[in-house]
C-alpha cells in the first residue's frame, strides 16, 4: 500500500490507524466470522460483507457514537485487524474500546496493545474523553492481559453474564481515567 495513497489517520511506530476502507469488507468479514475470534467477541450470528457495509454506513451518521479504524502493519504492508470506540458518550465523555487482531498468527506480538495505546491517546487528547472502558470475558486471557498492559483497572465483575463455549462465564469491565493515563503518558 503506497504511503502517499494510504489514508493514515494516526501514526505509530509499527502500525498506523486508517479509516475503514469499504473495499476491505471481505477481509473484515473473514476476521469477524473466524471461529476462534468470534467466540471471544460473542459474534454468534454469521456476518456478511454486505452486513458490515451497512453497519459502516450507519456509523457515519452524526453524532458519531462509534469510530472504527483499520490497523495497518507497516512492515507486513497489510491490514491486520481493527480497533474501535463504541458507545461514545459526549456528555459523560466516555467510550468503550474494542480491538480485534484478525490475523490470528500475529496474536501475542503486542499489536493489540500498540493499537489500544494509540486509541487511548486519540481518545483522551483529541476526543476529550475522561474515561475509557473495555470489556472482556474472563476466559479471554489474551484480552485480559492486553487490557492489563494498557494499565486499565478492573472496575466491575458481571457474574455469569455471558454464555461462552457452552457455559456461563463472568464478564469483566475495566477502565482508565484520563488523569491516570496522563501520569505515565505526558
Ligand atoms: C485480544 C487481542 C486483541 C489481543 O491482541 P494481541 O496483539 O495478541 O495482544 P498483545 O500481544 O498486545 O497482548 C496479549 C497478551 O496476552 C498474552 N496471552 C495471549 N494468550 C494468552 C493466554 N491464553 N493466557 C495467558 N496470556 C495470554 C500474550 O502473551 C500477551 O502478553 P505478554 O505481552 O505479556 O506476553 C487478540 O487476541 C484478538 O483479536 N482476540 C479476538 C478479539 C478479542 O477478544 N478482542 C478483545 C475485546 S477488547
Amino acid at each position: 500500500m503506497e504511503k502517499n495513497t494510504r489514508l493514515t489517520f494516526i501514526e505509530g511506530e509499527r502500525i498506523e490507524l486508517l479509516p475503514i476502507n469499504p473495499e476491505n469488507v471481505k477481509v473484515h468479514a473473514r476476521w469477524v466470522n473466524d471461529p476462534k475470534a468470534r467466540l471471544y467477541t460473542r459474534n454468534v450470528f454469521p456476518v456478511s460483507p454486505e452486513d458490515l457495509k451497512k453497519r459502516l454506513e450507519q456509523t457515519q451518521e452524526p453524532p458519531k457514537r462509534d469510530i472504527f479504524f483499520e490497523i495497518y502493519h507497516k512492515e507486513l504492508d497489510k491490514i491486520v485487524g481493527f480497533v474501535e470506540f463504541h458507545y461514545i458518550n459526549y456528555i459523560n465523555h466516555a467510550a468503550d474500546l474494542g480491538v480485534l487482531i484478525g490475523e490470528k498468527e500475529l496474536w501475542g506480538n503486542n499489536l493489540g496493545t500498540d493499537a489500544a495505546k494509540l486509541m487511548m491517546k486519540y481518545g483522551f487528547e483529541e476526543l476529550n474523553l475522561v474515561k475509557i472502558t473495555a470489556i472482556a470475558l474472563r476466559p479471554n486471557k489474551g484480552a485480559c492481559r492486553m487490557i492489563e498492559k494498557i494499565r486499565m483497572k478492573l472496575e466491575l465483575v458481571m457474574k455469569n453474564q455471558a454464555y461462552f463455549d457452552g457455559e456461563y462465564v463472568d464478564e469483566l469491565k475495566f477502565c482508565i481515567f484520563r488523569e491516570e493515563w496522563e501520569k505515565t503518558n505526558k
